[in-house]
């Protein structure tokens, strides 16, 4: 979409962004050549691994559009078992909602008649210290905003709708997370250097108490954060910082030493094969060092690094029994928090310093028990939060979608008329002729209009996408016509868009939420 609005594409200049190298720059011009390039080098999983998981997946979700994921197998299985979950996310007030936003307006409202508790934000703080907005400009923008999701289905009486710069409980979180955080992560994450104003940080830290704010209200529960990739850095930021404030942190051991995951697994392999005798830690040093590890291909590497690893600390241990256990560490827990999980750790166990090692309780259990002393005792409990990414829309004359360059795209407010015009004269896959088009079918996955179909203008219909797929690759879909259809299908879409954002004037005039601002200032750079 664009540099100006949330979960964007493309973009010209940036406020204060890095200087440094950063692959995925929130500000900046987040073109992503290569989506599964994100899977390796961040560690984002692909959707299609999860989506079965998914009770009757968004039309979204189904054609791909929806691409990656971070941990919403917890989202989704809180989903099909009527468990709480959540969704958010958060909308910067700089330029009209486009039909890039609408994704992340249908994402929240899906998730919202899923049965979760669905809060949308007006990112209010960011835009004035990062973009330099005037308050009067974010007013008038927040309104569209919030017109917008109103009117194509979120539901305020379930929902939450707040603005950043309003929500006490949020900048009061923010702080809390900042002390968890500091200027060289900002700096490797973001970029960030001495001339980046100190604002535009704290809008950073604030959309991390916004992404952990549906956790704060109630309880903590599974929630995924909707957006574009470009706003993987935050999310990543803050499943990170939900884990620092935690005041333990929940393990698993078979010893007094400590195991990273592949060592566990490996004396887990060791225990399992020496149960029966009552094995010491020099015993399972002997079954490991005789041990081929079972085939895991590109694992392999690190296996063998954690097999000598693991090693070593059994041989360490020497006559120490071996004993599967669960362990809390102490992280942050205040004295009455430790005393008061020692009291509620069920079964045998073993106090220490800075740990209790429990061996009657899951590591499921004992994850619910931590957080359960830990809420008590003054702590949050949090989850991380999941996040699930869409792709960027192609723009209209090819390239990048951007707000700067009017035909590129579709702005929820634009007339009808305009609109048809738009996909009238966008640019296609097609072939320079008729006859070349029927001879060797149109190329629909370079195609902006085919992307117009299965983004938007079908919506739940596949039947739809899948014709004007097969039709146009097949030769028998000619662009002239197949403009026409999508060019009607917008116009019809923009109107009735229309008439319901006149009908939700009243729905946002009922709301407690502030759009006529009496904040003074000048904000951050442009
Ligand atoms: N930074 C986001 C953007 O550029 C806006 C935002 C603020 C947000 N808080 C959020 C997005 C929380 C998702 C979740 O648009
Ligand atoms: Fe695109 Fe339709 Fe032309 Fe195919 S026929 S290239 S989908 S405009």
């Amino acid at each position: 979409m664009d540099e100006d609005t949330p979960h964007a594409d493309g973009g010209t200049e940036r406020a204060d962004g890095p200087t440094a190298d950063v692959a995925l720059d929130p500000w900046g011009s987040a073109s992503v050549g290569d989506y599964a390039e994100l899977f390796a080098e961040f560690g984002i999983e692909a959707f299609d691994d999860v989506v079965d998981e998914v009770t009757d997946p968004h039309y979204l979700m189904r054609r791909g559009v929806i691409f990656g994921h971070r941990e919403y197998d917890a989202v989704a299985e809180a989903m099909a078992n009527d468990e709480p979950f959540a969704a958010l996310s958060g909308f910067m007030p700089t330029g009209d909602p486009h039909i890039g936003h609408k994704l992340v307006f249908d994402e929240l409202i899906w998730h919202q008649r899923q049965g979760g508790d669905v809060f949308g934000l007006i990112a209010d703080l960011e835009a004035h210290s990062a973009r330099g907005m005037s308050w009067d400009e974010i007013d008038e923008h927040a309104r569209n905003y919030l017109l917008s999701l109103l009117a194509l289905g979120f539901d305020p009486e379930t929902g939450e709708l707040y603005r950043q710069s309003d929500n006490r409980a949020v900048q009061d979180l923010g702080f809390e997370l900042g002390s968890k955080a500091n200027f060289s992560e900002f700096e490797a994450i973001y970029g960030f250097d001495g001339e980046t104003n100190i604002s535009h940080m704290q809008s950073v830290i604030t959309q991390t108490a916004d992404i952990l704010y549906p956790q704060l209200v109630d309880e903590p529960k599974p929630t995924v954060i909707p957006v574009g990739p470009d706003q993987d850095p935050h999310v990543r930021l803050t499943r990170d910082l939900a884990t620092r404030v935690r005041y333990f942190k929940v393990t698993e051991a078979f010893a007094s030493f400590e195991l990273d995951d592949d060592e566990r697994r490996l004396v887990r392999a060791a225990y399992d094969a020496l149960a029966a005798d009552g094995p010491d830690c020099e015993n399972a040093a002997e079954w490991l060092a005789a041990y081929e590890p079972p085939d895991r291909d590109e694992q392999d590497a690190d296996l063998a690094a954690a097999k000598t690893t693991a090693l070593e600390k059994l041989r360490a241990g020497g006559k120490e029994p071996l004993r599967p256990r669960v362990r809390f560490l102490d992280r942050n827990a205040t004295d009455e928090a430790f005393e008061a999980l020692i009291a509620a750790v069920d079964g045998d166990k073993r106090v220490f310093d800075g740990h209790i090692d429990a061996f009657e309780m899951s590591r499921g259990d004992a994850e619910a028990l931590a957080r359960e002393v830990e809420i008590d005792h003054g702590g949050f409990g949090f989850r991380q939060p999941s996040s699930i990414y869409h792709r960027f829309m192609t723009g209209l004359t090819g390239g990048k979608m951007s707000s700067s360059v009017p035909a590129s795209h579709i702005s929820l407010l634009d007339d009808p008329e305009d609109g048809y015009e738009k996909v009238k004269a966008a640019t296609t896959g097609g072939r320079d002729t008729a006859e070349k088009q029927r001879e060797l079918g149109g190329e629909a996955d370079e195609c902006p209009v085919y992307e117009l179909y299965a983004y938007l203008l079908a919506g739940d219909d596949d039947d739809l996408t899948k014709t004007v797929y097969s039709e146009c690759v097949n030769g028998e879909r000619l662009c002239g016509g197949c403009k026409e259809q999508a060019a009607e299908l917008m116009r019809e879409f923009l109107e009735e868009h229309q008439e319901k954002r006149a009908e939700a004037e009243a729905l946002l005039a009922d709301l407690d939420i502030d759009l006529d601002s009496d904040r003074r200032g000048t904000g951050g750079e442009h």
